[in-house]
């Protein structure tokens, strides 16, 4: 099937970012913008969602990551909460054929034992059914925070060793990240927060280590592919030496 939207000439399909991180951010500022309710916004940037991952996949992109739900989330109020809660399984429960189709492979990045039921269930569930899928590689990050994530790779080398099958000498970057949520996928190449607001807000903090960052004004719910494609040309021109000349 033809590309809903392919890829626009100045952008150079060979040199595409091999993992595109996504912070979304923007969802309350939209609501309040169209005079809605905060779930709303959340709701609306749900929308955009579905073509984002479609293109990306279309295009060749290896990975996508989006930051869902942090650990810091749970301080907003339950309403807000229990509406993001609530879609998060609406997006499974809609998406998960599609995703399937187009051969998506879904890792949850995060702690799902610290979510209520029926989302730790979805989300385990479509890791499972998308496990041996070779296409894109989609991370949805859920009840995550990157220094967590540090901390239980630590955790799980400090067992090994203690428990005498590792030698703490042996300890090296390749085997700290392969106990990471993301083992097996690529750096970040291009991180991505929309809304204009510059912070890392404790997002893949060891996967960032050498990624360009894009700062758009737009506000998530606003941003579409034409939104997506203009980053990764912006990208394309970044002059990347990861600390070389
Ligand atoms: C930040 O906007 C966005 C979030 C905290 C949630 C992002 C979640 C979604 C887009 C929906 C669920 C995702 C999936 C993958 C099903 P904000 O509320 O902090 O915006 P503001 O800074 O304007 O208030």
């Amino acid at each position: 099937m033809a590309i809903k939207y392919p890829l626009p000439p100045e952008i150079d399909p060979e040199r595409l970012p091999r993992h595109i991180a996504i912070i979304m951010d923007g969802n309350g500022r939209w609501a309040k913008a169209h005079k809605l309710q905060v779930a709303l916004g959340h709701r609306a940037g749900t929308e955009n969602l579905r073509e984002i991952i479609r293109n990306a996949s279309d295009i060749g992109v290896g990975a996508l990551t989006l930051y869902a739900f942090s650990t810091e989330n749970w301080r907003r109020s339950k309403t807000e909460v229990d509406a993001l809660m609530q879609l998060i399984l609406d997006f499974f429960a809609s998406e998960i054929d599609e995703l399937i189709e187009n051969r998506v492979r879904i890792t949850i990045l995060g702690d799902k034992d610290g979510l209520p039921a029926p989302q730790r269930e979805a989300l385990a569930q479509a890791e499972e059914r998308t496990r041996h899928l070779e296409g894109l590689r989609l991370n949805i990050a859920v009840n995550y925070g990157g220094r967590a994530e540090l901390v239980r790779a630590a955790q799980q080398l400090a067992r090994e060793a203690a428990d005498g099958v590792l030698d703490p000498a042996a300890i090296d970057e390749a085997m700290l990240e392969s106990r990471l949520y993301t083992a097996g996928v690529p750096d970040v190449d291009l991180l991505i927060r929309t809304s204009g607001e510059m912070r890392l807000s404790n997002f893949l903090l060891w996967q960032c280590s050498y990624a360009e960052f894009l700062f758009p004004e737009t506000l998530w719910p606003d941003f579409h592919v034409p939104d997506l494609h203009r980053c990764i040309w912006q990208f394309q021109n970044r002059d990347r030496r990861y600390g070389g000349r």
